[in-house]
């Protein structure tokens, strides 16, 4: 059974205690009333992190993650920050290749690739982000652009690094915008995902990829789309801001 992962970025909100206090309370709500098998990953901006996980302690099953990493190990790149950084404040994940670094910060896949190999050296787990924006959609390139960003970013991987890689779906067009790619829409692209995987990997292994759906989830929608065969999870960003509504999608995870 591969895991479910469900997983908060919070992006560039919440001051020091209005994370603290979020943290605090959706980490009760979800310990009081969830049970399923999910893991559950806070990501808030990466001077939260040590303060978070130290929230985390003792509370199975949660996590504290980061935005982003330098693809260098150490060194003169003011304003950047370190795999080995990030693993010494207590996280444990890193989503790397959002779209807003993609489309803000130029980030591209050869440098991504290097960012989960920095990862991967550090012990760190990485949620790479892939998906297609509305004008690559509709001129039905999806397909295409999905596959060289899993490829380029991913492949170099030997079987064992492979399997430590989470990956997360989330059209461009989904993102904070209201509208979730529909489950059919999720699905076609999860599935397409892992036949990649068992094209370069084997079947095997693909089945043993979680990977994430991101875009506008919510409680109302996140139970159909966890019911799809191959969404293992979901990488949420508006709805990860309130402990109630984070917590709801938790729960959403049955099985
Ligand atoms: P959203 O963001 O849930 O606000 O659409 C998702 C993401 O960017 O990870």
């Amino acid at each position: 059974m591969r895991k479910k992962i469900i997983a908060g970025n919070w992006k560039m909100n919440k001051n020091l205690e209005e994370g603290l206090a979020l943290v605090s309370e959706a980490s009760n709500m979800i310990k009081d009333e969830y049970n399923g098998n999910a893991l559950v990953v806070f990501i808030p901006p990466f001077i939260h992190i040590n303060a978070v996980s130290k929230m985390l302690e003792g509370y199975e099953n949660q996590f504290s993650g980061a935005q982003n990493c330098s693809n260098h190990q150490s060194g003169a790149y003011t304003g950047e920050i370190s795999a080995s950084m990030i693993k010494s404040c207590g996280a444990n994940y890193v989503i790397i290749g959002h779209s807003e670094r993609r489309q803000y910060f130029n980030e591209h896949n050869q440098w991504l690739a290097q960012k989960i190999d920095a990862c991967l050296k550090n012990n760190l787990l990485p949620i790479y982000c892939c998906g297609e924006t509305l004008e690559e959609r509709e001129s039905e390139q999806h397909f295409q652009v999905i596959e060289s960003q899993i490829k380029e970013g991913l492949f170099h991987l030997n079987v064992n690094d492979f399997l430590k890689i989470t990956i997360a779906y989330e059209p461009v067009w989904a993102i904070g915008t209201g509208k979730t790619a529909s489950t059919a829409q999720a699905q076609e692209v999860h599935a397409f995902i892992r036949t990649l995987i068992a094209s370069h990997y084997s079947n095997e292994i693909a089945n043993e990829i979680t990977i994430q759906y991101g875009g506008s989830v919510k409680p109302e929608n996140a139970a159909e789309l966890f019911a799809a065969p191959d969404i293992d999870g979901a990488l949420i960003g508006g709805a990860a801001l309130q402990s109630r509504s984070f917590t709801d999608i938790v729960k959403a995870m049955t099985h």
